[in-house]
């Protein structure tokens, strides 16, 4: 019996490659440069593995008729047509839950270099060669402990940045669609409507999935309500910010500064006006970027397609093959 056709969208950790290649015949794109839209330069295939954030549609699916499975080596699966994936039988996949506190730690590197300067501080000294030897007045930032934080989206990354918030003995203000008494009681975080967290926190957090609900959820009016000394940290999706409206609260002091680890679109464009700004600060997607977080990612992932191709339940599955639609 021939080979199962696979095609991995991103190269992957080469342990794992080898285990898929043992049992299919793979194409993976090797490098890490922008993959023509996967329907374009797909053959008909058996399974996908997706890292990255390129549509994968309905007319994907229609070239290739004897697709089981899409493994989405991440959590988010908002770049996948769900809806058409269950119509047409096709089991998804994804990797909850190993990436959660990987994905906090993030945060709060994110969180702690732009309150603290690290970057400004390393452009002084490495770039620049100055140090102004104990000048009291240079690189002021924020202080983060006993601040308070607003969590939007309080869903296991939320959760996990609220948990390490309390380390640093700051007040946690979270907002999300159905309320967590649970975790209220358990971590003594405050429910807050999202008009009312934005007015109050000196850091507010993004962890929302993007739907059409939070598409540009953070704009003009939302900035208008923020301090002029808080700062914004987005790791959840590009979109769920307004980058004109972004640009513009920086530029105009509305609020002091922004660390994303996510951009619309993405990669942000090298001209963008944002990356001029000294309170901006980005990082190309690095969330769930450790040795450790990845592997496990790319084990979970390989577990969804190995399942997926034999018709098995997946055992991370968004959509199983019996769901038709
Ligand atoms: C995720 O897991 O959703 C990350 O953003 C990678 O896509």
């Amino acid at each position: 019996m021939a080979s199962p056709k696979v095609f991995i969208t991103r190269p992957i950790p080469y342990s794992i490659l080898k285990k898929i290649q043992s049992e299919c015949e793979v194409e993976m794109w090797h490098t890490s440069a922008i993959l023509p839209p996967i329907a374009e330069r797909i053959p008909p295939l058996d399974g996908l593995i997706t890292y990255g954030h390129e549509p994968v549609t309905a007319e994907m699916f229609d070239t290739s008729p004897s697709l089981k499975v899409v493994s989405v080596m991440g959590v988010g699966y908002d770049h996948v047509d769900e809806d058409a994936a269950r119509e047409r039988g096709i089991a998804l996949g994804h990797t909850p839950g190993v990436l959660s506190d990987t994905t906090a730690d993030m945060t709060w590197a994110l969180l702690l270099a732009t309150a603290r300067n690290v970057v400004p501080a390393y452009n002084h000294v490495h770039v620049n060669r100055e140090w102004n030897y104990y000048d009291p007045n240079i690189l002021w930032g924020y202080d983060v402990h006993h601040s308070t934080i607003g969590i939007v989206g309080m869903g296991r990354i939320g959760y996990a940045v609220a948990k390490r918030a309390l380390g640093f003995d700051m007040k946690v203000l979270y907002n999300k669609r159905e309320r967590r008494p649970d975790w209220e009681e358990e971590l003594g975080i405050e429910y807050m409507d999202l008009e009312q967290l934005l007015k109050e926190s000196d850091f507010v957090s993004l962890h929302v999935p993007l739907t059409d609900e939070t598409i540009h959820m953070i704009g003009e009016a939302e900035f208008e309500l923020m301090k002029q000394t808080s700062i914004l940290i987005n790791i959840a999706r590009g979109p769920v910010v307004n980058h004109d409206a972004l640009y513009h609260a920086l530029k105009e002091g509305q609020i002091a500064g922004a660390a994303v680890d996510v951009t619309e679109p993405e990669p942000i464009n090298t001209d963008h006006p944002l990356l001029d700004l000294d309170n901006f600060l980005v990082a190309p997607h690095l969330g769930s970027a450790t040795i450790q977080t990845r592997m496990k990612m790319a084990t979970m992932a390989m577990e969804n397609l190995f399942a997926g191709l034999n018709g098995k339940r997946l055992p991370y599955g968004v959509v199983q093959a019996e769901e038709v639609s």
